[in-house]
């Protein structure tokens, strides 16, 4: 009886525990594009565009588009897992929309300022990143339209997306934080407040990574 109540405590202990990291996943998920924002002034500049398009892509839009399939706290809860499959690839297409945007726009910021492309560990890495997005929303068209991957099983097809989804996301953030290293940030950004910004995308990282693990040993205990 005893050893029921202590089960039973723990079990609601970790359901608040992982309410409250979704919750603090989603409030980063705006206030991280926000601070951006305040800090690039899209607008002002070509430069000032592409932070600003790429935290906006992978730190909200990548983000959301992920955490509404979460048991733990997503805002498309009550709906079907029809709608929010449908809500999902909205928000995948804005991301890749955003995101291409963003590398035309320092693309092009280089292109103007004479400079060398490519050059910098976050500019080789946000640019595998961009292509890795294009490839898998690409792969993804076949969840839609299943006909186009004769010989795979839907469920075979959920899974590699989801797989190799987390890896994208975890490439999108790993190139914001080589975002943040740049002396472009680092001039502006220092100290403390470097440390709050850079745990932004680690945070999210954690938590969706484990959204997604969690989600697969599930799926698997429930085949075995
Ligand atoms: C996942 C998000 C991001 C991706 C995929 C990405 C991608 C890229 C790419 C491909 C370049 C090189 C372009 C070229 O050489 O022609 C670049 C450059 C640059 N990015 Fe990002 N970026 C991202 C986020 C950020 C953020 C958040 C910041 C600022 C906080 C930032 C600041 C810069 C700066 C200053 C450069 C020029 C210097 C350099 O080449 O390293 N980026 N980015």
């Amino acid at each position: 009886m005893n050893h029921n109540k202590e089960a039973e405590s723990e079990t609601r202990f970790y359901g608040f525990i992982r309410a409250a990291s979704v919750g603090l996943t989603h409030i980063i998920s705006i206030a991280f594009p926000v601070f951006i924002a305040f800090l690039s002034l899209p607008g002002t500049s070509v430069f000032s565009w592409h932070p600003f398009l790429m935290t906006v892509a992978f730190g909200f839009f990548m983000t959301e588009a992920i955490l509404l399939f979460s048991p733990h706290g997503s805002l498309l809860k009550r709906f079907p897992h029809k709608t929010k499959g449908r809500v999902h690839w909205i928000l995948q297409s804005l991301c890749g929309s955003c995101a291409v945007l963003g590398l035309a726009a320092i693309y092009y910021n280089k292109y103007l300022n004479g400079k060398a492309h490519f050059t910098s560990w976050h500019g080789l890495l946000g640019l595998i990143t961009v292509c890795v997005v294009c490839v898998q929303s690409l792969a993804a068209v076949p969840l839609i339209y299943h006909s186009l991957a004769k010989g795979w099983s839907l469920a075979k097809l959920k899974r590699y997306h989801a797989a190799s989804g987390l890896v994208t996301f975890l490439l999108g953030c790993t190139s914001l934080l080589l975002g943040l290293c740049s002396s472009w940030f680092t001039e502006s950004v220092g100290g403390h407040a470097w440390y709050l910004a850079a745990i932004c995308p680690a945070l999210s990282a954690l938590i969706i990574m484990n959204q997604v693990s969690s989600a697969y040993v599930a799926k698997k205990r429930l085949q075995s």
